[in-house]
């Protein structure tokens, strides 16, 4: 089987890669990435000349470089994660998001169209259904209406509606997961935790937005990729799952939890004005994924945080090399 995963050099596409290398040792996958400030080439070098291993670096906006992968690989099945994915980035600048992550599954659909690709997957975000209110404990579902409340959520929604529209008008075999917040190895140090383990690691203030209260929905990136693993093979066409771990977590506890385990004071947190827009609340029922697919997480927050906080430690040139931009230079011309 050969798998191409779009945004592979990111955050959840690299271990989704890492995952099927593992567990499907026999297939071929190829990862497809435009390597943008948040693709890191150098996160998937540890595969670099293994069998059934291609990078190929692309734009899923650009339909000659699509077409031109999908003629050489002939995949079975396209996963797409390539996204912009930072919600400030998107306030500040939301036509990028328009661009790469509605026009781009845009592009990748109609290519899937062209070349009779058997499966297209499209990774989405519990933040498409918008957010809930803090002292409630409804969840989303499936069926919860998409109400997003940011230029990224927005932009994450309209591309669900396209593959949605693809597969009920010309019978495109698409499926879709909408996960709560990530967390692992290789995260871009913009995001929540990584972020937080850096300027703890270096001495800094840790900046929380407001006052801390919003809660989030966190999901061990190994489950997220297990959770993928089981829809690719034995979702069914045209279905969403819901992924989550009913791991439900404040900003403010959880910043508190990394001073406890990195042993530092918490006179270090700091909080800063609100983002524009702040969704309060996200939570996530996957009754659905557990009842059809018998998929369940296998990582609680604590224990996933402990083992997120361990890689950060140990992968200190890993991060070092984004913050000084080494890792642009790294693979500069390959
Ligand atoms: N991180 C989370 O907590 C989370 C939660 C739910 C859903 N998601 C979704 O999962 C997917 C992956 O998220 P992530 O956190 O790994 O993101 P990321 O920002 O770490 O990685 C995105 C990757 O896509 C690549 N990319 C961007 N534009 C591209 C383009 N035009 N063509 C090809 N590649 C391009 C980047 O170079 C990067 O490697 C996204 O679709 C995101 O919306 C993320």
């Amino acid at each position: 089987m050969t798998i191409i995963v779009t945004g592979g050099a990111g955050f959840i596409g690299s271990n989704f890669i890492f995952y099927l290398k593992k567990n499907h040792p026999d297939y071929r996958v190829v990862a497809f990435d435009a390597l943008t400030y948040a693709g890191n080439r150098m996160t998937l070098m540890p595969l670099d000349g293994c069998e059934g291993f291609r990078f190929v670096c692309g734009d899923i906006c650009d339909p000659y470089a699509v077409d031109r992968l999908l003629n050489e690989e002939k995949p079975d099945a396209i996963v797409n994660f390539a996204a912009e994915s930072h919600v400030d980035r998107s306030i500040d600048t939301p036509d990028v998001f328009v661009k790469t992550n509605i026009l781009g599954t845009a592009t990748l659909l109609d290519a899937c169209l062209k070349h009779g690709i058997a499966r297209f997957h499209q990774i989405s975000t519990d933040e498409v259904y918008g957010d809930l209110p803090l002292d409630s404990s409804t969840l989303f579902t499936e069926d919860t209406p998409l109400r997003a409340s940011s230029p990224y959520s927005a932009s994450k929604a309209s591309a669900d509606l396209l593959v949605q529209a693809y597969y009920r008008t010309y019978g495109l075999p698409v499926t879709i997961s909408r996960s709560g917040n990530n967390y692992g190895a290789y995260q871009f140090p913009e995001k929540l935790i990584p972020l937080m383990i850096v300027k703890a690691l270096k001495g800094e203030t840790l900046p929380v937005y407001g006052d801390g209260k919003n809660v989030r929905d966190w999901l061990y990136v190994e489950d997220h990729c297990r959770a993928i693993d089981l829809i690719l093979h034995h979702g069914t066409p045209g279905e969403i799952y819901n992924v989550g771990a009913h791991q439900e977590i404040r900003n403010i506890d959880l910043v508190r939890m990394l001073c406890q385990i990195l042993a530092i004071d918490e006179a270090r947190i700091t909080f800063v004005a609100d983002r524009k827009g702040h969704d309060l609340r996200y939570a996530l029922d996957a009754a659905k994924l557990t009842a059809q697919l018998g998929w369940k997480p296998k990582t609680m927050f604590d224990t996933g945080l402990q083992k997120t906080v361990d890689w950060y430690l140990r992968h200190r040139s890993w991060w070092d090399a984004i913050l000084t931009g080494a890792y642009r230079t790294a693979y500069e011309g390959g």
